[in-house]
């Protein structure tokens, strides 16, 4: 991918972020034991998807991308399902099970065998806070190095009703005070606790012991290790973020707002990074989005997983394209459909009503009204007429057609797969074709036209007749 190009991709910067700490191993414990009940779901919580991706999958490669070559993931509700997906992330990565939800540090403390693997620095998230971005994570563990024992990510809270309270003092942190432990004043704070919190590793034990659940709610909070590293002379700080970063989803109107500002995101990098957006707010993008400079993207349009896009190709309204490689200048919609394995080379035009999945269509190719292609090939500059139709399946069996270059398909006509029509052949319309088409070839394949002279005036005759009899046979 060019540095032009555009990504939607929270690990869009990982080389970066990874390079600055090289040299120093970290482990990341993601926190995804909540149980999700206000979800009202069969679904974990963190497999919920935001960007055409499970939450705690946004989590995983943003640890990843910020340089944690061990990830520790603490699953509660769901713990097998959980498990299983992220498991085919490909990270290296621990499943722990918190089977008792006895607060943040409990929580922390069940990945216990991986804290116990020395590592320079540990870092904590949260599987239902799924915007937080790599260089974000990398800043965090940027103040380890430098002067922090640990560095907590703060926000400014519109409003910080129920958030953890950071108690700032000269530039330390001296302690986080929960809503329900707080005195009116520590209330009135409103730089708040993220819940993301570095540490160096070789304190994360000692300190993750010594919390306590002497407070309001009876939990091991986490947030009592600030108190305690301040206590024995630790430096503790603050780095701060946007509250859009992270924000936590608990249920789904929480889900649709996380969306709403992680589409926001995807636009703003598309647009910096040189795409046109017509209307910015009606393009919705995936995770893995990648459109290079100069694409035009006009209104309506959503971008599944998978999407490639290159330079200076135009997608016009009303197009949905998923799983598909776009080459550079190629034309697609309004209103065209690409789904998995499409894949379309440069100069191509898809026009309206096309649908096409599981296809390479080769360079200048042209497919531009009402047309259905799967399972197939279209080699360079052929011309497939309106209404054709490739029929790849036999009710159990998908079959493969492949259309050599410089081709013309007659419009209104059926390719019955398997079948190969030859460079350079030309298909007339409305045939159903069944066997093979040699290169430069015309195959017809449809009844012959009968013409009966005069045959439909005598028609007419005769229903008026019948008419004026009142008998309609
Ligand atoms: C926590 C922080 C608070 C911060 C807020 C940000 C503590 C004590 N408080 O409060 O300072 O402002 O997050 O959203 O840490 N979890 C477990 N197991 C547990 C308890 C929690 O896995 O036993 C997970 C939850 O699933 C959730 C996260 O930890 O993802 C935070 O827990 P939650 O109980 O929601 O903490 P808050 O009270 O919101
Ligand atoms: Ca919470």
């Amino acid at each position: 991918m060019s540095s032009a190009e555009s990504s939607a991709e929270t690990s869009s910067s990982a080389g970066q972020s990874a390079a600055r700490h090289h040299g120093r191993s970290c482990l990341a414990v993601v926190l995804a034991a909540g149980e999700g009940t206000r979800m009202r779901s069969r679904t974990p919580k963190v497999l919920h998807r935001v960007g055409g991706q499970p939450m705690a999958a946004h989590v995983l490669r943003a640890a990843a991308a910020a340089g944690a070559g061990r990830i520790a993931l603490v699953t509660g509700h769901g713990a097998a399902a959980v498990g299983q997906e992220m498991g085919g992330l490909g990270l290296d990565l621990a499943v722990f099970e918190q089977t008792r939800r006895l607060g943040t540090a409990h929580a922390v403390l069940a990945a216990r065998a991986a804290l116990e693997v020395p590592a320079d620095d540990i870092v904590v998230l949260y599987g239902d806070a799924p915007l937080v971005e790599a260089d974000t994570i990398a800043r965090l563990r940027g103040r380890l190095s430098e002067d922090a024992d640990i560095a907590v990510l703060g926000f400014e809270a519109a409003d910080p009703t129920g958030y953890g309270r950071l108690m700032v003092d000269c530039g330390r942190l001296k302690a986080i005070r929960e809503e329900k432990d707080a005195n009116p004043a520590e209330r009135a704070v409103r730089l708040c606790n993220s819940g993301i919190i570095a540490m160096k590793g070789g304190l994360a034990l000692p300190l993750l012991e010594a919390v306590g659940n002497d407070n309001a709610k009876g939990e091991y909070y986490l947030t009592d290790i600030v108190e305690i590293a301040n206590r024995h002379g630790m430096t503790v700080v603050v780095e701060t973020t946007t509250e859009d970063e992270v924000q936590g989803v608990n249920d789904r109107t929480q889900l649709a707002q996380c969306e709403a500002a992680f589409q926001r995101r995807a636009r703003e990098r598309a647009l910096a990074a040189g795409v046109t957006l017509l209307a910015p707010e009606t393009v919705f993008f995936s995770y893995d989005t990648r459109l290079a400079r100069d694409v035009i993207v006009h209104q309506n349009v959503v971008f599944g997983p998978g999407v490639q896009v290159a330079e200076a190709c135009e997608i016009l309204p009303f197009s949905h394209l998923e799983g598909a490689h776009v080459g550079a200048g190629t034309r697609v919609g309004p209103f065209a459909r690409l789904r998995p394995g499409a894949h379309l080379g440069e100069g191509v035009h898809v026009g309206n009503f096309v649908e096409v999945k599981a296809a390479r269509v080769e360079d200048g190719a042209k497919l531009n009204h009402l047309t259905y292609i799967g399972d197939a090939r279209i080699g360079a500059g052929s011309n497939i007429g309106a209404g054709t139709i490739v029929c790849n399946y036999d009710g159990t069996f998908k079959h493969h057609t492949d259309i050599g270059a410089g081709v013309f398909i007659g419009s209104n006509s059926a390719l019955v797969a398997p079948v190969r029509i030859g460079d350079g052949a030309y298909v007339g319309t409305g045939s159903v074709i069944t066997d093979d088409v040699p290169a430069d070839a015309l195959a017809i394949g449809r009844g012959r036209q009968v013409v009966k002279e005069g045959r439909a005036a005598e028609i007419r005759a005769e229903q008026a007749r019948r008419k004026a009899a009142q008998q309609p046979r």
